[in-house]
């Protein structure tokens, strides 16, 4: 094992960061200066280094793109009040991409060479950390299979890249969701509860279809009669009956959310009761007609919280109450932010704190 603790740097000759519109920050499209790459070949991780962000080139007969052995992460690093940043929660990212790893036969990555390219490039890229509300470095981990072939087969070579870059907030406006009830996202065994790219591309016609129909996200169900929710769109959902926070439990078919499990752990503390069950979706038609439905949100890395302001379920619209700061998943978001930034103690030990 070749150790990242002197990952060798390139810079770039010519900074990107005067071409960007800090209070424009459209997710996903800008890329801060530099990238961190490594190869996994031989049966071990090798070569890691940090480059200038450019394009790379691949084999047409990479094994990721025809099997589709590709697996990401998604986290973000805070400006602190103090100047410094903070990457959230690097162990549970590192974890759950671990069993992503695992579930699609790719090799896994010790933490410390995950940490270590993680930090370098952070680090290096330091002036891409926007400050101000809503704004973060995206980072985006990425492995996949290089090896060149089209023999179907488990790849015996990959490529391991960290990219970042800086964004706002993901939804501006509380969202209109539609319950699924034709396409599903995950089965029972399948690979729902992992990041791997194969679980986005299959969920963009269904949501292509819902945005068609006037909707912005769909909510994903078992598929089974009683239409158990899922997840919303890319994130996991969250809903508030009755002052509680109810949510679905985790299952093979359910990403484990890191955010997910950050509010339901500052939740727990702000002493508001969590019941973590199956929820159908007649459920919350029942409970919006009695007035204890109260508030539907997203959770995710991207979008952090998204406040939902309809949900249809088949020929039922049910209208959410509007959202205050005094909502609850204001509350968690603030509180979530404020442990970021530095603003609360960091209780959970969540933050890795990079100095100015
Ligand atoms: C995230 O929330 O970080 C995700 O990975 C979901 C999406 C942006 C792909």
């Amino acid at each position: 094992m070749i150790l990242t603790t002197n990952i060798p740097v390139t810079h770039t000759f010519k900074s990107a960061i005067s071409e960007i519109d800090f209070n424009n920050l459209e997710f996903g499209k800008h890329m801060s200066d530099h990238m961190f790459v490594a190869r996994y070949a031989d049966g071990e991780w090798c070569d890691p280094k940090i480059v200038p962000f450019a394009d790379i080139t691949i084999a047409p007969t990479a094994l990721a793109l025809h099997y589709g052995q590709s697996v990401f992460e998604g986290m973000k690093a805070f400006k602190m009040d103090d100047g410094n940043i903070s990457i959230f929660r690097v162990a549970s990212h590192h974890e759950r991409l671990q069993k992503s790893l695992n579930r699609m036969s790719m090799p896994a990555i010790p933490f410390s060479f995950f940490d270590d390219g993680l930090k370098a490039l952070v680090n290096l890229d330091h002036a891409w950390v926007p400050e101000g509300e809503g704004k973060s470095l995206y980072i985006r981990p990425l492995i996949f299979a290089s090896e060149g072939r089209f023999g179907v087969k488990i790849s015996e070579e990959y490529l391991f890249i960290i990219m970042a870059g800086p964004v706002g907030s993901f939804y501006p406006k509380p969202l209109n969701v539609k319950v699924e009830d034709t396409y599903t996202r995950a089965a029972q065994g399948g690979t729902g509860a992992t990041k791997c790219a194969g679980n986005y591309g299959g969920s963009f016609y269904p949501t292509q279809l819902a945005r068609q129909q006037g909707f912005d996200q769909v909510l994903w169900t078992d598929g089974s009669d009683e239409l158990n929710i899922e997840e919303s769109g890319t994130m996991n959902v969250l809903f508030v009956i009755d002052n509680c926070i109810v949510t679905p439990p985790l299952s093979d078919t359910i990403l484990g959310g890191i955010t997910r499990d950050s509010l339901l752990q500052l939740a727990n503390d702000l002493k508001i009761e969590v019941h973590e069950r199956k929820v159908s979706a007649f459920e919350l038609v029942a409970a919006s007609e009695n007035g204890k439905l109260t508030e539907a949100f997203g959770a995710g890395t991207a979008a952090i919280t998204a406040p939902i302001a309809t949900i249809t379920v088949k020929e039922k619209k049910i209208m959410l109450p509007a959202y205050s700061s005094d909502s609850i998943c204001k509350q968690l978001e603030r509180r979530l932010t404020a442990i970021r930034t530095g603003n609360a103690n960091d209780v959970f030990k969540w933050n890795t704190v990079l100095l100015k």
